[in-house]
């Protein structure tokens, strides 16, 4: 199978477990007109390599969800645009925190859309990192020549005419589904520790309190005929926790880039809980 790529850099992107989620997936061949609900959308790595008639697809982060509604909305000329700031005289630390400013100041969407892709593939290993005050702050990445994703964001434009982009919480988001629909849910990790939870780096705003409330929402769901996959890291208390909402689940290890330096990976155990 042909991948799709997406065409942000996105931490925990799915792109290398496609084919254990596709197991579980229904596709539109098996069950036509169905629609898919991805609360936590990211990167869109599994939207882009399924065909259901229909998406509902959402995140917290409003730059992201601005900048798909945009490029929904526009286009090709909103790819030329993005394009002409990736140009040699904006690829210095000078520019960098010049632009950086620029989008944390302005109010002009389509401006801020295209100086989010800007500093996702200029910053510092692609990390969408913000202050208290909601400001960007990731530094620069001090990339030789940051590729510009062209064919990746044609084909995010073609999927997303069958695409609704919604800035919510998976929490509203969940409440939205309806019998026939199929939820696969990608929340930021849980640590692989009990103790990484004390330190915000690793929760990121995204505690236990959360991954016990949407492990909640995807077995009242599966009540109501509508199924729900979770993909989260293996640990003890995940694999608990979804056990005792009554999901099945599957282990299997995932190869992960642990630093911009490609060759420093390692691998760890994620999991599938499948609600239905
Ligand atoms: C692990 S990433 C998803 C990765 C994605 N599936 C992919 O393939 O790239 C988790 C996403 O959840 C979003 N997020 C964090 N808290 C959230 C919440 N309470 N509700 C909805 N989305 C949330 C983050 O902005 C982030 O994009």
């Amino acid at each position: 199978m042909t991948l799709i790529k997406p065409f942000l850099k996105w931490p925990g992107g799915k792109y290398r477990v496609l084919d254990r989620i596709h197991n579980h997936l229904e596709s539109d061949s098996q069950s036509p007109g169905k629609r898919l609900i991805e609360p936590f959308v990211g990167s869109g790595a599994v939207f882009l390599n399924t065909s259901y008639k229909k998406y509902l697809l959402a995140d917290t982060n409003p730059d992201l969800i601005s900048l798909y509604q945009t490029l929904k909305k526009e286009g090709e000329p909103f790819i030329d645009y993005c394009r002409s700031f990736f140009i040699a005289d904006n690829n210095n630390e000078s520019r960098y925190y010049e632009l950086r400013h620029t989008f944390n100041t302005t109010e002009d969407v389509r401006l801020k859309s295209a100086l989010f892709l800007y500093l996702n593939r200029h910053c510092y290993n692609g990390l969408c990192r913000y202050n208290s005050s909601n400001g960007f702050n990731t530094p620069f990445g001090r990339y030789k020549k940051p590729y510009f994703p062209k064919k990746e964001m044609q084909a995010f434009y073609t999927a997303s005419k069958s695409a609704k982009f919604i800035h919510a919480s998976f929490i509203d988001t969940m409440k939205l589904a309806k019998r026939g629909d199929v939820v696969y849910c990608d929340p930021p990790y849980a640590p692989l520790s009990k103790t990484a939870y004390f330190t915000d780096y690793f929760s990121g705003g995204f505690g236990w309190e959360q991954q016990t409330e949407l492990s909640d929402c995807a077995s009242q769901l599966a009540k109501k005929g509508i199924q729900v996959i979770i993909s989260n890291h293996h640990t003890t208390n995940t694999a608990k926790l979804y056990k005792n909402a009554g999901a099945s689940t599957e282990k299997f290890l995932v190869r992960r880039t642990i630093s911009c330096k490609t060759n420093q990976r390692n691998q760890v155990e994620e999991l599938l809980a499948v609600f239905q």
